[in-house]
């Protein structure tokens, strides 16, 4: 199962650049940047993630963002990433990442867009790899703010395929950033949302209807809604789920109680993802793994969620038969 796991081509569809920091890097930006962090070692750092909930993932995460500056440390934060997706045999990654969380510190956008974009230029041509990149609003920030990030994105429009929405579920539903989403929408942006990972089935459904998403990201707690699953079964909506991420942030107790598998055989259009694989103790084949080990899956089965990102992800039609 490990070897196959290893060798399967795999396709992420929920990864956020700034949550692939590891605190290596972390520390070398610092020193490079001279920004201070309060913690003595990477080993201090890693042992800081214990997080009890989705807020208090974020409060750390946002705080390490703070030593991304230039363009060359976002280039240096991508490339890293895109090495670690060749030793994963990642073929295809579409990148989240949250411009507000730069620009509210005074990085310019392009600073951000540019770094990262290099880096996935270079991955092309020297790694095969191919990508798309996502921007995210945060939703604890007001819908100005998501306005004024969505202007500042027209100018690289074509280096950016699609917006999402991330950050504090609970207390921020879709429908507050409907307004933006429509303008994006009408402006050529695919959309996608974080949804139902730790905010109600109800957050899904306003998703797909208020926010015009073509996948949910997360969505796991679609469960709770048989309606709602149907529907997704159905209309082969993808949910981009992140397994690791789930155990850290308590979505689910144990790996064995992850509802995943139960939603592949349910016929849903799952795949498996990695989120924020710096903070969550792994990457794409960790997360592989630590499914596999924990739910009895065929090799069909493994290899059904590659096909289903394939299906999901925003590769031109006639491209995907290539990845198939
Ligand atoms: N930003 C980074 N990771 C996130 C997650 N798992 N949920 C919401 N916002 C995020
Ligand atoms: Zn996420």
């Amino acid at each position: 199962m490990k070897d196959f796991i290893n060798g399967l081509p795999k396709v992420e569809l929920h990864l956020h650049i700034e949550g692939s920091l590891e605190p290596e890097l972390m520390f070398e930006l610092a020193t490079r940047n001279q920004v201070r962090i309060p913690f003595e070692s990477p080993e201090a750092v890693r042992a800081a993630y214990q997080f009890t909930n989705l807020q208090s993932f974020l409060d750390i995460y946002y705080q390490g963002a703070n030593v991304l500056i230039h363009e060359q440390d976002f280039y240096d934060l991508t490339w890293a990433y895109m090495l670690r997706c060749k030793q994963d045999n990642v073929i295809h990654t579409e990148i989240f990442f949250d411009p507000q969380t730069h620009t509210e510190r005074g990085i310019p956008f392009d600073t951000v867009i540019n770094g990262i974009s290099r880096a996935l230029d270079q991955a092309k041509k020297e790694l095969g790899i191919s990508s798309q990149i996502i921007m995210c609003f945060l939703r604890h920030l007001d819908e100005t703010s998501a306005f004024k990030t969505l202007e500042e994105a027209l100018p690289f429009k074509d280096k950016i395929v699609g917006v999402g929405l991330d950050s504090s579920e609970q207390g921020n539903p879709p429908e507050k950033f409907a307004r933006v989403f429509k303008t994006a929408l009408q402006a050529g942006f695919k959309t996608v949302a974080h949804a139902g990972e730790e905010g109600p089935a109800q957050n899904i459904y306003d998703a797909i209807e208020m926010l015009g998403v073509s996948r949910v990201d997360h969505g796991v707690r679609c469960i709770e809604d048989e309606t709602l699953v149907s529907q997704l079964a159905e209309s082969r909506m993808p949910l981009t789920v992140c397994p690791l991420s789930n155990i850290k942030l308590k979505v689910f107790k144990t790996m064995a109680e992850h509802n995943i598998t139960d939603l592949l055989d349910k016929g849903l259009c799952v795949t498996i993802n990695s989120d924020d694989p710096a903070y969550f103790g792994g990457y794409m084949t960790d997360n592989f793994l630590a499914v596999a080990q924990a739910h009895p899956l065929s090799n069909s089965q493994l290899a059904q969620f590659t096909l289903n990102a394939i299906e999901a992800s925003f590769i031109s039609d006639e491209d995907k038969a290539n990845y198939c």
